[in-house]
């Protein structure tokens, strides 16, 4: 196997419960700088070329939620987002089950540690295909002393311990062989290697990253944030969405326009309030945050939205970017109406959006224009928006509660 290239399987467990971080949200996707917290490892995996194949293993009741965000993050090397076990060992178990036979070597991967590195797993890879066995570790820096009862009873010798992280990466059989031994004997370990080590099995230490941190405790979640931003951060610190949107003028309908009513003797037709800016508004955001766009979230024809107000649906489209991570930081929107004459109307329009948006006022920009008389628009058939938003990662600390 160690001429070929490996055809690897990869499990990722990230069904744990999260005791020690306490938040609402299951750990695993608790959002870091946009994303949530699993899909940070599932993407450095997912680079890795020899990599064929990944299995989620997630806790039941999220499977939908995860599921969704590896078709949204077009992770499509994951063959199975399934349910965990009891513990870290029966997750992985699990995994190992759902993996398809093709696998010949299997790659394990906590979802709580994001700042994986594609370089370490190929690392980690290439020696457990040697090998058999292998996983990353870090020499232990600190001096390490044994204690009871709130005293020293011996000084260890540093330079034979290691601190362990996942990836580990084993030969197929010699995995399935160690988790079968492990449930055969009632042996319980912390990580894969313990299993392998059970059989006697050699294991190849590989040098780690320090950063590769796992996300245990709240406080965890501002240093994985920083580590993910080494480097001058992601190209996703900041992120532009464009919307547009255009409504048919019609008879005994009010005019809504930014959450303002207008009078005119017309207003909008359709499903909704029409309020082409709270519209544009939300396609901008919703694009920004690589979330679709109004009509998937919000079908036309739906009863739960007929005549429904926009700056409700705007409100709830800035509660979904706020669970991706993200918060709106600017809006800036070109309203394109032949008439009425608008900007009477502009600073209470600037002022809904921004109450909703929960910005200052200063960060939305609105403006409107005539059409010269041209076009469909021209001649008062109706009234169009268009908009941009800046979205900004919310900020770690706070956001787990
Ligand atoms: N894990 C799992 N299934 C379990 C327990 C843990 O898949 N039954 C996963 C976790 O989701 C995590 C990894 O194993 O990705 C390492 O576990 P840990 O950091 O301890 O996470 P939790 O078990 O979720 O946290 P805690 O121990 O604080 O509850
Ligand atoms: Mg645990």
């Amino acid at each position: 196997m160690s001429l070929e290239p490996a055809t690897v399987g990869a499990i990722v467990p990230a069904a744990g419960r999260g005791e020690r971080f306490r938040g609402a949200t299951p750990k695993a996707l608790v959002p870091i700088r946009g994303r949530p917290l699993v899909q940070h490892a599932l993407e450095a995996i997912h680079r890795v070329d020899e990599v064929v194949a990944i299995v989620v293993v997630g806790p039941a009741h999220v499977l939908d939620a995860m599921r969704e965000l590896v078709a949204a993050a077009r992770l499509d090397k994951v063959t199975a987002v399934i349910a965990g076990g009891a513990d870290r060992q029966a997750s992985v178990a699990r995994g190992l089950e759902a993996l398809p036979a093709a696998a010949d070597l299997v790659l394990i991967h906590d979802g709580a540690r994001p700042c994986v590195t594609p370089g370490l797993v190929r690392a980690v890879v290439a020696a457990a295909a040697t090998a058999g066995a292998a996983t990353a570790a870090v020499p232990i820096e600190d001096t390490v002393k044994r204690g009871e009862d709130g005293w020293v009873t011996s000084t260890l010798d540093r330079t034979q311990l290691y601190r362990v992280q996942t990836p580990q990466a084993f030969h197929r059989a010699v995995l399935e062989r160690a988790h079968r031994e492990a449930l055969r004997s009632g042996f319980h370990g912390t990580d894969d290697a313990a299993l392998v080590e059970q059989l006697g099995h050699p294991v190849r230490l590989v040098a780690g990253d320090a950063g590769n941190l796992k996300v245990t405790v709240p406080e965890d979640l501002a240093v994985a944030e920083a580590l993910l931003g080494r480097g001058g951060g992601p190209a996703d610190a900041v992120r532009v969405g464009l919307g547009f949107d255009a409504h048919r003028f019609a008879g005994g309908r009010r005019l809504i326009l930014g959450g303002v009513e207008i009078p005119w003797p017309r207003g909008l037709d359709g499903w909704s309030d029409a309020d082409v800016v709270a519209h544009a508004v939300m396609d901008a955001l919703l694009g920004a945050a690589g979330c679709g766009d109004i009509g998937r979230h919000f079908p036309p024809g739906d009863p739960a939205y007929a005549g429904a107000d926009s700056l409700q649906l705007l409100g709830r489209v800035r509660d979904l970017l706020a669970s991706r991570g993200w918060r709106a930081a600017h809006v800036d929107v070109v309203i394109m109406a032949q008439a009425p004459r608008l900007a009477p109307y502009v600073p209470a329009m600037q002022a809904s959006l921004a109450r909703v948006l929960r910005l200052d006022g200063s960060a939305v920009n609105l403006k409107a224009t005539t059409l010269e008389g041209m076009g469909a628009l021209g001649r008062e058939e109706g009234i169009a928006a268009q908009a941009v938003a800046t979205l900004a990662p919310l900020p770690a600390v706070g956001r787990s509660e």
